[in-house]
């Protein structure tokens, strides 16, 4: 089958290589000639593990192309998968120019009925804007050409995405019930031919329906996670162990283990502005999603939970003081650090006059290019964050050590040898990776989330 993926972002990137890999013909366009150009180079723009083997693979055997040309892309494909960024606005809605240009593209140099299919994260109703979107565009070229848009959101985990696009835990289909709704369902079902033979199961359902599921998914699971993280706070405050907790009801098949570990908040790419597009659509219709405005509200406060505790133990003014930060990253196995909890920890810490020597496996030096805009009101403040070439360096003569991110290498570290290298011993965790029993034993003074009852 002949597609054409539109952005070659993160989404986009994983879609195209992983339809490639099971035997698609793929063509990815970008606007962004410096991406194209890495991709052609054999590169990868974005730190994805696995995607690298992929593309590689793909590209040799012919079968997947990067491309700035956009009529050639749109003459190529029979499906079109519009994966172009959707941002956020100022007020918090998805940004939809990127889609909608995407879609007047496919109107402009389409020549043959094509599906085209939204897979960005897009609010319910754009593959109404998207079909009028080409829809124009046809009538000014006085085509009478066929099209049909469908809705196939993504589930990927950065850090995960090559595994989640291939072992799918479900595949979610939106398409009309009429004529080319029904042609589009054929085609789409050819796509994921190899992927519904393996097992995975395709949910079919109206456009609306898929548009939404995206966000009720994302949704959720940041409520669980807010959920958690106000119960750890007031387990601190009422001497219960959060973990054992977790573990209490995520036992409970109708709650499940998934999603319930308390920490210094979530971050990422897709859950803050998940939920604020949702809470922008509800308003949209005049009605006011409570729950999601106060797992927002709960989230940005946690991501303050670590300077709060720092602050509790050092008071308000921390000049003197210098802190190992391990974990830039708002998650391991990724360089993003978009609305990344360290980012506030930074702010805070360095306001407040404190040195920081930061590690992370690969975020560095996207850090550094968020933390320029970050400070860019006072970038003097910057002097006092330096940024060292593995873990253990960052703790030497450190007077505490602050975990932001949950890297298993950090997991596996040695506490002993942190213990040793460290001015101080004390260890604050908003990741809670270590047995707080343990550290206690080792002489050192731990601050987790939710578990101060075993570390005091
Ligand atoms: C998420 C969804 O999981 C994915 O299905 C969707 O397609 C995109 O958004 P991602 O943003 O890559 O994926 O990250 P995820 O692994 O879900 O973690 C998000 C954030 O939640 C991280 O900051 C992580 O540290 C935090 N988190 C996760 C918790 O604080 N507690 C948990 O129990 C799980």
């Amino acid at each position: 089958m002949k597609i054409t993926i539109i952005g070659t972002g993160y989404v986009g990137l994983v879609t195209g290589a992983c339809l490639a890999e099971v035997g698609h013909d793929v063509f990815c366009l970008d606007v962004d000639q410096r991406k194209i150009a890495i991709l052609n180079s054999g590169g990868i723009p974005i730190h994805e593990p696995g995607l690298d083997e992929v593309v590689a693979r793909n590209v040799a055997a012919g079968r997947l192309r990067f491309s700035t040309d956009v009529e050639a892309s749109v003459a190529h494909g029979d499906v079109q998968f519009i994966a172009v960024g959707t941002p956020p606005d100022e007020d918090g809605s998805a940004d939809l120019q990127y889609v909608v240009a995407a879609a007047r593209n496919i109107g402009k140099y389409m020549t043959s009925f094509k599906v085209v299919v939204d897979k960005s994260t897009v609010p319910v109703g754009t593959a109404d804007r998207v079909s009028a979107a080409i829809a124009e565009e046809l009538k000014s070229r006085q085509s009478a050409l066929d099209f049909a848009v469908t809705s196939n959101p993504e589930f990927l985990k950065e850090g995960a995405a090559v595994a989640d696009f291939m072992k799918p835990d479900r595949l979610v289909i939106g398409h009309a019930n009429d004529t080319q709704g029904l042609r589009a369902q054929q085609i789409m079902r050819e796509v994921y031919a190899s992927f519904e033979s393996a097992g995975h199961k395709i949910y079919w359902m109206d456009v609306r329906s898929a548009e939404f599921t995206k966000y009720a998914a994302n949704a959720m699971l940041a409520t669980r996670i807010s959920f958690m993280n106000e119960l750890a706070n007031l387990a601190d405050k009422v001497g219960v162990d959060i973990d054992a907790v977790r573990q209490g009801i995520g036992s409970d098949p109708r709650i499940g283990p998934g999603f319930l570990m308390a920490g210094c908040g979530y971050g990422g790419s897709c859950f803050p502005k998940d939920v604020q597009a949702l809470v922008k659509t509800s308003q949209e219709y005049d009605y006011e999603l409570k729950i999601l405005r106060a797992v927002e509200e709960v989230n940005e406060n946690q991501k303050h939970v670590l300077g709060s505790k720092i602050f509790a133990k050092y008071g308000k003014n921390l000049q003197g003081l210098k802190f190992a930060l391990w974990g830039l990253a708002f998650k391991p196995d990724t360089d993003d650090m978009r609305a990344a909890s360290s980012r506030v920890l930074i702010q805070e810490l360095l306001r407040a006059g404190a040195h920081i020597v930061a590690f992370d496996p690969v975020a560095t030096e996207e850090a550094q290019r968020v933390l320029a805009l970050d400070f860019a009101d006072a970038p003097v403040l910057l002097n006092q964050i330096h940024f060292a070439r593995d873990a253990q360096t960052a703790l030497s003569d450190a007077d505490a050590l602050v975990i932001v991110t949950e890297w298993k290498i950090f997991r596996s570290a040695e506490l002993e040898t942190i213990k040793s290298t460290l001015k101080h011993p004390v260890i604050f965790d908003g990741r809670n990776l270590f047995d707080p029993r343990t550290v206690k034993s080792l002489g050192m003074e731990y601050y987790p989330i939710g578990r101060a009852v075993l570390s005091q």
